[in-house]
């Protein structure tokens, strides 16, 4: 899904660009692409058939955040996000709250409901689904020039979620966290669980007292898969990527996982992550 947004990221970092404008355009080419059912234009819609998106964005040097949930109707969630970073309250809209501020400040408006996306809703409405079903959100972790680590994310949630239901991909600490002098992460997989381990900001925290990208994302999700198990009997889909100030990058897992990294030694490469006797382990995927 994010193959070609990283393609755009990763140049943009190699012509300067800001970690941010670069996360912003790499989520936009997946926000923009009809054919990605999870996010943006194309993504399918709550139980009352509208497309209703969240989106958070993190600057890892000012530990600024902004965000929207349960927004409607916009072109691009994620820079309505950024946006909301610049001051210091109101940096979370929800709903009308949302759609208000992206209004008055002119972002480009967008029926996100595409027909391939109603006819899906159409077909599937009166099914028993299972609440989460694959990839759902985009998640960027970019680390520029500068130094500045910074994430942003972009989802249209659970399809046929409930009116109001908000995931994990806005919520800072949860769906992503930045802190340019350690490191960035950001989840993906069914919000409700990722939340009950606040995973982002675990990671950021495993790697703040010294742990890899990898050793982070990895044990987080395994101590947090593991907690849910023994408590519930069951642990729901979720996984993480991370990056570390010094461009280390590692992700967890507890289900099949597709991922892409981009550096200045590394052409867009894309990792999955497959099980083998009980350890989820990385491995370039063929195409
Ligand atoms: N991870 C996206 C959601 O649960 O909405």
């Amino acid at each position: 899904m994010a193959e070609q947004g990283v393609r755009i990221s990763a140049d943009m970092l190699e012509n300067h660009s800001s970690a941010k404008e670069a996360t912003l355009k790499g989520v936009q080419d997946v926000e923009n692409n009809p054919s990605f059912h999870s996010v943006g234009y194309g993504g399918l819609p709550n139980k009352e058939g509208h497309v209703v998106m969240d989106a958070g964005y993190m600057d890892g040097d000012t530990l600024h955040f902004g965000a929207v949930a349960a927004m409607e109707g916009f072109y691009s969630a994620a820079e309505v996000a950024q946006s909301l970073a610049e001051g210091d309250a109101n940096n979370f809209r929800a709903g009308t709250g949302a759609e208000k501020y992206a209004e008055e400040k002119g972002f480009a408006k967008r029926d996100n409901l595409t027909e391939e996306a109603k006819k899906i809703y159409e077909e599937k409405r009166m099914e028993e689904l299972k609440p989460y079903d694959g990839h759902d959100t985009v998640c960027f972790v970019g680390l520029d020039e500068k130094g500045t680590i910074c994430t942003t994310t972009s989802t249209s949630g659970l399809f046929m979620k409930e009116p109001g239901r908000v995931g994990d991909t806005p919520m800072p600490g949860v769906g992503f966290y930045a802190d340019s002098e350690v490191g960035g992460a950001a989840a993906t997989g069914m919000g409700e669980e990722i939340a009950k381990g606040a995973l982002s900001y675990a990671v950021v925290d495993r790697m703040k007292r010294g742990m890899s990208a990898q050793e982070a994302a990895e044990s987080a999700v395994k101590e947090l898969d593991a907690s849910l198990k023994k408590r519930n009997g069951y642990a729901q889909p979720m996984s993480v990527i991370a990056l570390d100030k010094d461009g280390s990058w590692g992700a967890g897992t507890n289900i099949e996982f597709t991922f892409c990294v981009a550096n200045e030694e590394m052409e867009t490469t894309v990792y999955e992550m497959v099980e083998q006797d009980g350890e989820w382990v990385t491995k370039k995927k063929e195409n």
